[in-house]
């Protein structure tokens, strides 16, 4: 964890340690960026990414591209009891056309893998040439849907963890490291986000 004295009060009480330094993501990401540059070499790309966990993931990880792309936007939500039984809804809709194109799905975290299968069957009814798939987390022990992405950034055993875009009831996305929360913090909270 950052020196205790340097992170805000409110994270201190709140998180018990830190999963992945913001260090570590610096370097992850501008390496994952690398692959992505050489397999897209002299491609056009549309990056799709999912609102809204991956919105510091995307940003740092775009500036590291240097290829032509365009950058379109997919909102889900999912409801339900927190299992794999949750519905999934669309609250944006895209708006560049995909069909031809070179598409990277970019999420923050590929858990059960509903959402993302999710994605792509919609995704491919739409033609594009190709799509690639990017995540920042996996958490491949939790999978459901017999897929995995094409860059990973870590993988991360069954903790629920939030930071760097990931939240805990829309809160901790400002977080500049990935960490996993007390458990105080969901305490009443059910069911507890705790994976696994
Ligand atoms: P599925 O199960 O569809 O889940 O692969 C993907 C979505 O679930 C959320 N998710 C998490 N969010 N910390 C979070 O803040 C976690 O540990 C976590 N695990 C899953 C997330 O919205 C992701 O896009």
């Amino acid at each position: 964890m950052p020196s205790p004295s340097r992170l805000a009060a409110h994270w201190r009480r709140d998180v018990a340690r830190v999963l992945i330094p913001k260090t570590e993501l610096a370097r992850r990401v501008r390496s994952l960026a690398g692959k992505i540059e050489t397999d897209f070499r002299g491609r056009e790309l549309v990056i799709v990414a999912l609102l809204t966990g991956t919105v510091p993931f995307l940003a740092d990880l775009i500036r590291h591209l240097t290829l032509p792309l365009r950058l379109d936007f997919l909102g889900v939500s999912s409801y339900g009891d927190g299992t794999e039984s949750r519905t999934l809804i669309y609250t944006k809709e895209l708006r560049l056309d995909v069909r031809g194109r070179d598409v990277l799905v970019v999420d923050d975290i590929l858990d059960t893998g509903k959402t993302l299968a999710s994605v792509l069957a919609k995704l491919r009814r739409l033609k594009p040439r190709r799509i690639k798939t990017c995540v920042l987390l996996d958490k491949p022990n939790r999978r459901k849907r017999n897929l995995s992405a094409d860059y990973v950034g870590f993988k991360i055993p069954n903790l629920f963890v939030v930071g760097y875009g990931l939240d805990f009831a829309e809160q901790y996305r400002n977080l500049p490291f990935v960490g996993v929360l007390r458990p105080e913090i969901y305490a009443g909270r059910c069911p507890a986000p705790v994976c696994g």
